[in-house]
C-alpha cells in the first residue's frame, strides 16, 4: 500500500506504523460521555485518549460524512461508498473514487468498526478509525475523495464559512480558535466509530425471544458453530469476528487468515495488490490473510470477500465446502483449496441444499433493519 506524500497526512500519521501482533490496549485516559446505548454482554470499545467520544462532534461528523462539499471534484462523500441502507456498504464488486479510479478492494461495512482490532480488510498496521478516514480523504493510490496540497486550503474554508456549520464546530470544539483537519478527520472518525449496531433478529433471540429466530436460522446457527463448517473459529463472538478489541483487554490480537481464494502461481499467491496482511508486511506467510469479516448486516453488503469477487451468501457457503476456490478459467486461474498458506479451518465439508438455505437464514438474522433507516445515522442535508 502506498501513502500519499501530502506533508498533511504524515503529520497526521507520524508514528502509527508498526506490524507487531499482539499489542497493548491503552485504555487509559479514557472517560466517556457518549451514550454508547450497547447490550449488557457488550464490553466498552476503545475510545483514543486524543478524541474521546462527545456527541457533539458525532453530529459535526455525520454531516461531514454526508457532505461532498468534502472532496476535489465536489462529487463524493464517505457516504458515496458506504451507504445506510446497505449497512454502510455499498452493493458494488470494486467502488470508483472521485477521479475514476477503481479501488483494489469491496467496500466495507462500518457498522460496529469501534470494535476492530484493525481497520480495513487486510491492514495490521492501520487500529484506528482515525488513521483508515485519512486514506479516502486525503489518499492517492487510489484517488477517492481527492483532496491534495492545492486544493485542501479551499475545501477546508468552504467547510468552515458555511452558516450551518459554524454552531457545529462551536459546540463540538468549544475552546478551540482555529478549527483544521485535524478536527474533521476526528469527527469523522468520531461519526464512524458511533455506528452501533446490535438490534437484529438475533440480538432479540440472545436477548431471550426464542421466537425471534426461524426454525431454519435455528438449524443454520447449530451449523455454523459445528465442528463440521468451523465457521465459528473466525467469526466468533458476538462481532462474528476474532479481530475484536475493547476496553475490558489488557493485550488485543490483529488476526488474519487466508481462505484459499486464489492461488495463481501454484505456491499460494493472491492477485497483486490483494495480497492481504502481505502486502503491508511483506512476510511470505502472510499471503492471502484477511481480517474475518464482521457477518452482522451481512445480507444486505453483497459482494462478498476483500475483492467483492462472490456475489451470493449461497456461493460463499460453497466455496467454503469447497476448501476454497478452484479458478478454471480467466485471468486467475489456479487451485485455491490447495494454498500453502490456507488456514486449517478451511478444510471443506459436506452439505446439503437445505443446510445451505439454513446457514443464509440465519446470516439473514443478524441484518439489524433499523439500522439501516435509522435518523440518527441519516444525511442531515436531506
Ligand atoms: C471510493 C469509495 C470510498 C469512499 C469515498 C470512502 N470509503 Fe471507506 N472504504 C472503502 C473501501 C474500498 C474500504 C476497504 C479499504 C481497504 O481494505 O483497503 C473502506 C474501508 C473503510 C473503513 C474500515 C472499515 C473496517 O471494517 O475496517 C472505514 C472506517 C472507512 N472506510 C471510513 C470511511 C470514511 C470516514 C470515509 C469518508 C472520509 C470513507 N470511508 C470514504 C471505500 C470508500
Ligand atoms: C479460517 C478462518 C475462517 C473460517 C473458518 C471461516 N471464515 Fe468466513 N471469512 C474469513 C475471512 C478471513 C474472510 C475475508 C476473506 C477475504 O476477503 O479474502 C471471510 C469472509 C466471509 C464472508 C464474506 C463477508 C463479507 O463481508 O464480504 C462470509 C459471508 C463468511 N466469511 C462466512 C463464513 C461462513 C458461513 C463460514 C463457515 C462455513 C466461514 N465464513 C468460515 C475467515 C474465516
Amino acid at each position: 500500500m502506498k501513502f500519499i506524500t501530502i506533508g498533511l497526512m504524515l503529520v497526521l500519521l507520524a508514528g502509527c506504523y508498526g506490524d507487531s501482533q499482539t499489542k497493548v490496549n491503552d485504555t487509559s485516559a479514557i472517560v466517556t460521555e457518549f451514550n454508547w446505548n450497547l447490550p449488557p454482554q457488550m464490553a466498552l470499545p476503545v475510545e483514543p485518549a486524543d478524541n474521546p467520544m462527545t456527541e457533539a462532534k458525532f453530529q459535526l461528523g455525520r454531516h461531514l460524512f454526508y457532505d461532498k462539499r468534502l472532496s476535489g471534484g465536489g462529487t463524493i462523500s464517505c457516504a458515496s461508498c458506504h451507504e445506510q441502507n446497505k449497512a454502510f456498504a455499498d452493493n458494488q464488486i470494486r467502488p470508483l473514487g472521485g477521479a475514476g479510479d477503481l479501488h483494489p478492494r469491496n467496500s466495507q461495512s462500518l457498522a460496529n468498526s469501534a470494535w476492530f482490532a484493525s481497520v480495513t480488510w487486510g491492514n495490521p498496521s492501520l487500529t484506528t478509525i482515525e488513521q483508515q478516514t485519512m486514506l479516502p480523504l486525503f489518499g492517492v493510490d487510489p484517488i477517492e475523495h481527492g483532496i491534495n496540497e492545492t486544493n485542501h486550503p479551499a475545501i477546508l474554508q468552504s467547510i468552515l464559512q458555511d452558516a450551518r456549520y459554524k454552531p457545529l464546530f462551536a459546540q463540538a470544539y468549544p475552546n478551540l480558535q482555529q478549527i483544521d483537519w485535524k478536527q474533521l478527520v476526528d469527527s469523522l472518525a468520531t461519526f464512524v466509530r458511533g455506528i452501533i449496531s446490535f438490534r437484529s433478529a438475533y440480538d432479540r433471540y440472545i436477548a431471550g425471544d426464542k421466537s425471534a429466530l426461524s426454525e431454519s436460522a435455528k438449524r443454520g446457527m447449530q451449523l455454523f458453530n459445528s465442528e463440521r463448517l468451523e465457521c465459528f473459529h473466525c467469526h466468533d463472538g458476538h462481532l462474528f469476528t476474532d479481530s475484536v478489541r475493547d476496553r475490558s483487554m489488557l493485550v488485543f490480537e490483529t488476526p488474519f487468515h487466508n481462505t484459499g481464494l486464489y492461488n495463481i502461481d501454484g505456491v499460494g499467491g493472491y492477485p497483486a495488490p490483494n495480497t492481504g496482511a502481505h502486502e503491508v508486511t511483506g512476510r511470505a506467510v502472510e499471503m492471502g490473510a484477511f481480517r474475518a469479516a464482521s457477518l452482522r448486516n451481512v445480507a444486505v453488503t453483497a459482494p462478498y470477500m476483500h475483492d467483492g469477487s462472490i456475489a451470493t451468501l449461497a456461493d460463499v457457503v460453497r466455496t467454503y465446502a469447497a476448501g476454497g476456490r478452484n479458478i478454471i478459467e480467466g485471468e486467475n486461474i489456479g487451485d485455491g483449496r490447495r494454498n500453502p498458506y490456507k488456514d486449517s479451518f478451511i478444510a471443506g465439508f459436506e452439505i446439503s441444499e437445505e443446510e445451505i438455505a439454513d446457514v443464509i437464514a440465519f446470516l439473514n438474522s443478524l441484518t439489524d433493519e433499523q439500522l439501516l433507516i435509522d435518523d440518527r445515522y441519516g444525511n442531515p442535508f436531506e
